[in-house]
C-alpha cells in the first residue's frame, strides 16, 4: 500500500466522525479562536490541529495576568528568563542536599542518586520526605511530573527573584528547535551539564543516527484512551528524548545524566523537557479526550510502585498540603494558574488520528471488544530476542486474524505487548517497533507499519544491579496498523514484528593495536557497541 491509498482510508475515517464529536472538538477549539481552521483541517485529512492557545487561565496573584509557559526557542538565549533560570540553579546548587530547596534534594525527589557515589554521600536512612517518588509506567506519570514541575517552578521564581518566571518548554518536535540555546551548551553556565550527548552539547542538530521517530508526538496524541495516550507519549517523545540527550559511549563506559531516573533531574534540560511533556497532556485534552474519572486515580498521592507518599516543598522549603493529590492538578489553567504559549502542532500527523475522542472515561471497554481479552498469538524464542546492532525479526503466528481486524475497525484496541525488555549496559540505544514491514522497505515512522519506540529511559544503566532490577513490559495499541494493513490487503495472520535499533551515542575510539588489526580501517561511525543492546523475552498480541 502506498501513502496515497493510506491517506484515502484515513480521509474516509475522518469524514465518518460523528457530527456530535466534531462539534465538541470545534467547541473547544473555538475557545482559542481558531475553530474554523480546525474544522477545515479536521475534515480534510483526518488529522486535527491543536495549535491553539487556551484562553482560560487563572490570574497571577494580584497582577491580572496568568503565567504563560513560553517556547524555549522564542526566548532570547541571554534574556531575563534563562538568566533567571541559571541564577536559580546556581543558588540551589550552593545549598546542602538536605535542604529541600537545594538542587540535589529537588533532583532526589525524582530518584535518589547514591550510585555512582560522589558527588553525594550515602543517602540518609530513611530517605527524606519525597525522595524517589517519581512515577513511570503508571497512570500517574503525567500528574506526578506536573506536581513536581509546578512546585519546582515556584522555587525557581523565588530563588531567582524573577517573579514572572514560567518554565519554558522545549519543542523538539519542530526540527528547527532541536539545538539547545547557547547557555545550556556553555561550560561556564549553571545550565550546562557535561554528561550529555556530544552533539547535543556541541550544538550539532541530530544526524542520521538519530531517527526522526524520537520526536514523534503523533502516535501518543492519536490514542483516545488515557493509558495508551499517557503511555505512548511517555515512551515517545519522552523516553526517546531522555536517551538522545543523554548520549554516551560503551567503551570506556559513559552514560549521560538524562538516561537514568537517579540523575535526570540534575540536568536543567530535564525540566524544559518535562514542560513539553506536560504541554502534550494539555494538547491531548484539547483534542476532546478525557482523563480517568475514578477516585482511585483522582485521589492518589503515593507512589504506585514503592508506596512512598508524594512530598513537594514551597518556596520556604516547607512541605505543601495542596497540589500534591492527582485531582488537584488535572486542570492546569484553573488549578495551577498557567497555560502554554502554544499547544502541540499536529499538522505532521495525517493518518494517525483514526478515532474520535472518547465520550466516556476510559474505564469503559469499547463495545466492540469482547470480554475477556483474546490472545491472538505469541512468540517467546529460546534465550529471548536480541536487538542490536542488527535488527530483529520476530514472526508471531496469529489465530483469528479476522477478529483482530474487526475489533480494530470497530474502534477497539488490539494490543502488542513486549515483555521482559532488558538493557545490557549499552547507552544511547533507541528501538523502533514495526509490524509487517515489507522486506527491503526502509523503516519509516510515518508508514502504517510503525507501531512505536521502546521506552528505554531508565533501562540503559551502566551497572548490572540496576539492570537486573529493571525489566520492562511495554504495550502498544496497534489498531491503526491493523486497520490500514487490512484495508491494503496486507493483513494475513502472519504478524512479523521488526525491532529496529539505533545507536545515537559516541563512537568508541579507534583501536590501532596489533591485536585488533581489523579495527584500523574502520571509520568512527562503524565503531558501534557490540550486542546485544537490548533483549526482549516475549511478544504477544491480544485484544484490548
Ligand atoms: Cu520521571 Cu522524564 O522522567
Amino acid at each position: 500500500m502506498d501513502r496515497g491509498q493510506l491517506s484515502a482510508i484515513m480521509k474516509e475515517m475522518g469524514t465518518a466522525r460523528s457530527r456530535r464529536d466534531l462539534l465538541r472538538v470545534i467547541g473547544r477549539a473555538a475557545i482559542g479562536g481558531l475553530g474554523a481552521s480546525l474544522v477545515a483541517r479536521g475534515l480534510g485529512d483526518g488529522s486535527l490541529s491543536a495549535d491553539i492557545t487556551p484562553a482560560i487561565a487563572e490570574e497571577k496573584p494580584g497582577t491580572g495576568q496568568a503565567y504563560i509557559r513560553p517556547n524555549l526557542h522564542g526566548l532570547d538565549p541571554y534574556g531575563p528568563e534563562l538568566q533567571a533560570y541559571a541564577d536559580a540553579v546556581k543558588a540551589m546548587q550552593a545549598l546542602p542536599s538536605t535542604d529541600p530547596l537545594s538542587w540535589a534534594y529537588q533532583a532526589n525527589i525524582h530518584a535518589t542518586w547514591f550510585d555512582p557515589p560522589p558527588p553525594e554521600p550515602a543517602p540518609p536512612s530513611p530517605e527524606p520526605p519525597g525522595w524517589t517518588t517519581c512515577e513511570h509506567g503508571s497512570l500517574y506519570f503525567w500528574p506526578w511530573h506536573r506536581m513536581y514541575l509546578y512546585w519546582f517552578e515556584q522555587i525557581i521564581r523565588a530563588m531567582s527573584g524573577f517573579t514572572d518566571f514560567a518554565l519554558p518548554y522545549w519543542d523538539y518536535t519542530n526540527p528547527g528547535q532541536r539545538v539547545l540555546p547557547a547557555p545550556f551548551r556553555d561550560p561556564a553556565s549553571p545550565l550546562f551539564v557535561a554528561a550529555r550527548d556530544v552533539d547535543v552539547n556541541g550544538g550539532t542538530p541530530p544526524g542520521v543516527n538519530v531517527p526522526e521517530s524520537v520526536f514523534n508526538i503523533c502516535n501518543g496524541l492519536s490514542q483516545t484512551a488515557f493509558p495508551f495516550a499517557a503511555g505512548g507519549l511517555e515512551s515517545t517523545p519522552h523516553g526517546s528524548v531522555h536517551i538522545w540527550v543523554a548520549g554516551g559511549r560503551q567503551n570506556p563506559p559513559s552514560f549521560g545524566w538524562m538516561a537514568a531516573f537517579t540523575t535526570a533531574g540534575r540536568d536543567p534540560v530535564f525540566w524544559l523537557h518535562h514542560a513539553n511533556i506536560d504541554r502534550l497532556w494539555e494538547s491531548w485534552l484539547n483534542l476532546g479526550n478525557l482523563n480517568p474519572a475514578d477516585s482511585a486515580w483522582l485521589d492518589n498521592d503515593v507512589n504506585s510502585g514503592n508506596g512512598r507518599p508524594y512530598a513537594f516543598f514551597d518556596v520556604n522549603g516547607d512541605p505543601v498540603t495542596t497540589q500534591r493529590v492527582v485531582h488537584e492538578v488535572v486542570d492546569a489553567a484553573t488549578q495551577l494558574g498557567y497555560t502554554y504559549e502554544a499547544l502541540a502542532d499536529l499538522s505532521g500527523c495525517p493518518g494517525f488520528m483514526i478515532r474520535p475522542p472518547r465520550e466516556e472515561a476510559p474505564a469503559g471497554t469499547p463495545a466492540a471488544t469482547p470480554e475477556p481479552a483474546l490472545e491472538f498469538g505469541s512468540s517467546a524464542p529460546e534465550g529471548g530476542v536480541s536487538v542490536g546492532p542488527a535488527p530483529a525479526e520476530v514472526p508471531v503466528d496469529l489465530a483469528r486474524p479476522d477478529d483482530a481486524a474487526a475489533i480494530a475497525r470497530a474502534g477497539g484496541a488490539t494490543i502488542l505487548t513486549l515483555e521482559g525488555i532488558h538493557g545490557h549496559g549499552v547507552p544511547a540505544v533507541l528501538v523502533e517497533v514495526y509490524v509487517n514491514l515489507p522486506a527491503g522497505q526502509e523503516p519509516d515512522f510515518r508508514s502504517p507499519y510503525y507501531v512505536g519506540n521502546l521506552n528505554l529511559f531508565g533501562l540503559l544503566q551502566p551497572d548490572q544491579e540496576h539492570q537486573a532490577m529493571q525489566s520492562m513490559t511495554q504495550q502498544f495499541d496497534i489498531a491503526r496498523n491493523v486497520t490500514a494493513l487490512e484495508a491494503a490487503g496486507e493483513w494475513t495472520g502472519e504478524l512479523q514484528v521488526s525491532l529496529v535499533p539505533y545507536f545515537t551515542g559516541e563512537a568508541a575510539p579507534l583501536e590501532t593495536t596489533a591485536a585488533t588489526p581489523a579495527a584500523a580501517g574502520a571509520t568512527p561511525a562503524e565503531r558501534i557497541p557490540d550486542g546485544p543492546w537490548v533483549t526482549v523475552e516475549r511478544i504477544v498480541m491480544t485484544s484490548g
